[in-house]
């Protein structure tokens, strides 16, 4: 197999997703699958990986969504954090860590490189002219100011950028500009923030990008990095304004945090040191920084590339000891069904959603965002492609090859892997096809063409099944020829065995399903794979039923319907939201009672202790809550909206009186009650401190 530059190990980062809200296909296809891909690949090839991410707990998203729903940014994060992480898992997204910026390594390790930063002098100190919020007193972060778009005349766009037409925007450029927070029109004032002087980095970047990397790096990324650079770089705020974050590490900034570009990335490092100081290794996290022989790759989308490419090493360069990222593969953007994917307007395929609806369908979904990658461009997902490529491509394809060269040797040999007698030319025509393809997988790999090298995955699967479909042992088995029908299965077997190598880095619940198959225990290393030797004689062979399945269309139909329905029309902003948006009709009031009709009604506070899901329902959670001394459980309706490990610790309104009824198999004591907000998104009813739990609701 070709060789690249040979490094002693790899650290891999995945950008730090904001823990605001929960993840969709966009972000595992832009970032978080080829990320995997190429982890698994390097392990699976037996080299030394470090793959780390984890949550961005920071910045002005999380606070502005804290305030639309009422609530504190600890909450929104905490909430998301272990959504985000789960379905991760659940992805089978190979992390070695997934971190968060609130732990306390990593507010040491942000504050320790800004300090040094200071003590040294390497940054401008500058007083500028801020938007203010003369009402409420505050400095307004770009996304709090809201006016008239200049080039679309969009009259709620954003002071960072215009949803309608998509412009990157300054909060300057708005016209009428106002506050989110109070409608006030904002006014400047002067504050101070420390800046770090990108052109002092200037020559080098030139040096170190333009002639070091016009090759190797990806064109989209080269591209951006090239017309920053010629466009000539300018000092850039590391701090601002605002009081969630990382709160500068000096006496003279009170009410001031560090911004995203000197706190996410840095983030990676606290990562490595989290994990190694779990593995009792505290000091190793510097092998992965600080030694050249590390090949540091950072996995990020398009809207990161400055960020990753400039920014980032020119800190890393200015305070000096550090690797530099040997590889920036970003990605594009994915659309969905042709429009832009959007949080707000809920346009989306959220992954619990997916996880829920399409169980043990992992790969299935994997395999589309790899083959649909927004490698060079934005990609379309779209519902009907999706069920295409599982039908034609998984279905009858790579899972019609493995099933068939199973169900054969089940029925006719003993469920063992047959013995080959003599080769003839066509086997080693498959064997030659073999080493041919798995070189190009693996060619594709290390230039990070992760859709180029799954197609080539699917190629070598055509190859087995014209291999089956020319020789036919079925005929032969009629025919009597049962030693040539033995060698031509052996061999066929022999390809899956490879393919279960092959697809780990793609496909890995199939590649283990495959291992069951072929009573393969542990994964067979990549220096495997180009030999049709690799299962032992007489090896047995389990029909464990089929790969994939088929996609029915009213499947499809039904995801998308339940995409335009759910669709929110376009949002405007914070403020409007809040009396603009009612997507939800509103029920006439039902018939009056009498106060002793209410009086019977039992409702009492609770928190959630435990809750888990219901086998065969995708809507009912089982709940266990305390009320004082009381522990009902409870099955509600919500596992639509909530995953169980998110609402664990959560107040709610029990109805404590309701004859208990049988639910999907669990005895229900009551049920909790629920609202919903402006969007139609379930809300739990919380008392707005801390209530006793059993206190009456009254
Ligand atoms: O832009 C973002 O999504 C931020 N959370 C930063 C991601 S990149 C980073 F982790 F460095
Ligand atoms: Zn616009």
């Amino acid at each position: 197999m070709s060789e690249q530059k040979k490094y002693k190990r790899h650290l891999l980062t995945a950008a730090l997703l904001y823990a605001n809200g929960p993840i969709h296909v966009g972000h595992l296809a832009g970032c978080y699958i080829p990320a995997d891909i190429y982890a698994r690949y390097l392990r699976a090839k037996g080299e030394e990986v470090l793959f780390v991410s984890g949550s961005d707990e920071h910045g002005v998203a999380i606070t502005m969504k804290a305030e639309k729903e009422k609530t504190t940014p600890q909450a929104i994060i905490d909430l998301y954090h272990h959504q985000i992480k789960n379905a991760f898992e659940q992805f089978g997204i190979s992390f070695d860590i997934y971190a968060r910026t609130s732990s306390n390594t990593h507010h040491e390790t942000a504050s320790a490189f800004f300090k040094k930063f200071y003590d040294q002098s390497l940054f401008e100190e500058k007083e500028t002219e801020q938007f203010y919020d003369p009402e409420v007193h505050q400095f307004l972060a770009d996304r709090y100011i809201i006016g008239t778009c200049p080039k679309c005349g969009n009259e709620n766009a954003f002071g960072d950028q215009c949803e309608k037409c998509g412009s990157t925007l300054s909060p300057d450029e708005l016209i009428n500009p106002r506050s989110a927070y109070s409608n006030a029109q904002p006014i400047k004032k002067k504050t101070t923030h420390w800046f770090l002087p990108l052109q002092n980095y200037e020559t080098w970047l030139k040096e170190w990008i333009i002639n070091e990397h016009a090759q190797d790096w990806k064109p989209n990324v080269y591209g951006q990095c090239k017309s920053w650079i010629e466009q000539g770089l300018q000092a850039r705020a590391m701090t601002r304004d605002l009081n969630w974050g990382i709160p500068v590490p000096l006496p003279q900034a009170k009410g001031k945090v560090l911004y995203v570009w000197f706190d996410a990335p840095i983030g990676y490092i606290s990562a490595t040191k989290e994990y190694f100081d779990q593995k009792q290794q505290p000091a190793r996290w510097k092998e992965f920084w600080q030694e050249e022989e590390t090949q540091l790759v950072h996995f990020i989308g398009k809207d990161n590339i400055v960020f990753h490419c400039i920014i980032f090493p020119a800190m890393l360069k200015a305070h000096g000891g550090f690797v530099l990222p040997a590889q920036v593969p970003a990605n594009e953007f994915m659309n969905l069904e042709g429009e832009k994917i959007s949080t707000s307007r809920n346009w989306a395929v959220w992954l619990h959603e997916y996880l829920a609806e399409f169980p043990e369908k992992q790969d299935v979904l994997r395999y589309y965002l790899t083959t649909n990658a927004p490698e060079t461009k934005d990609s379309d997902f779209t519902w009907k492609d999706f069920q295409a490529r599982n039908n034609s491509e998984l279905v009858a394809n790579l899972g019609n090859f493995i099933n068939r060269a199973v169900v054969l040797t089940g029925q006719n040999f003993n469920a063992q892997l047959p013995t080959a007698q003599t080769l003839e030319s066509i086997d080693l025509a498959l064997e030659n096809d073999l080493k041919t393809i798995s070189q190009k997988i693996e060619k594709s790999l290390q230039n990070y063409r992760f859709k180029e090298a799954i197609g080539s995955l699917m190629e070598l699967s055509s190859v087995g099944n014209k291999y089956l479909q020319d020789n036919a042992p079925w005929k032969l088995l009629k025919e009597n020829n049962k030693d040539r029908a033995a060698t031509v299965l052996h061999c066929a077997l022999q390809l899956v065995a490879n393919l279960s190598i092959l697809a780990e880095p793609f496909l890995p619940f199939t590649a283990q399903k495959i291992r069951t198959i072929l009573n393969i225990e542990k994964p067979l290393g990549w220096q495997k794979v180009g030999s049709l030797n690799l299962l032992n004689a007489e090896q047995k062979i389990e029909n464990i039923g089929l790969l994939f399945e088929k996609i029915e269309d009213t499947t499809i139909e039904f995801q998308i319907e339940k995409l335009n329905k759910s669709k929110n029309p376009a949002m405007t902003t914070t403020s409007e939201n809040n009396n603009q948006a009612a997507t939800i009709t509103l029920n006439a009031l039902k018939e009056s009672i009498s106060y002793e009709d209410f009086q019977k009604i039992d409702l009492r506070i609770a928190t959630i202790k435990t809750a888990e899901r219901v086998k065969g329902s995708k809507k009912i959670l089982k709940l266990q809550l305390e009320a004082g001394n009381l522990q009902p459980i409870v099955a509600s309706g919500i596992g639509e909206y909530f995953e169980p490990e998110a609402i664990i610790g959560k107040q709610v309104c029990w109805l404590a009186n309701l004859a208990p009824r049988k639910i999907m198999g669990v005895e229900s004591q009551g049920m909790i009650l629920m609202t919903t907000d402006s969007e139609g998104k379930l809300l739990f009813m919380n008392p707005e401190g801390n209530a006793l739990n059993g206190a009456e609701v009254r």
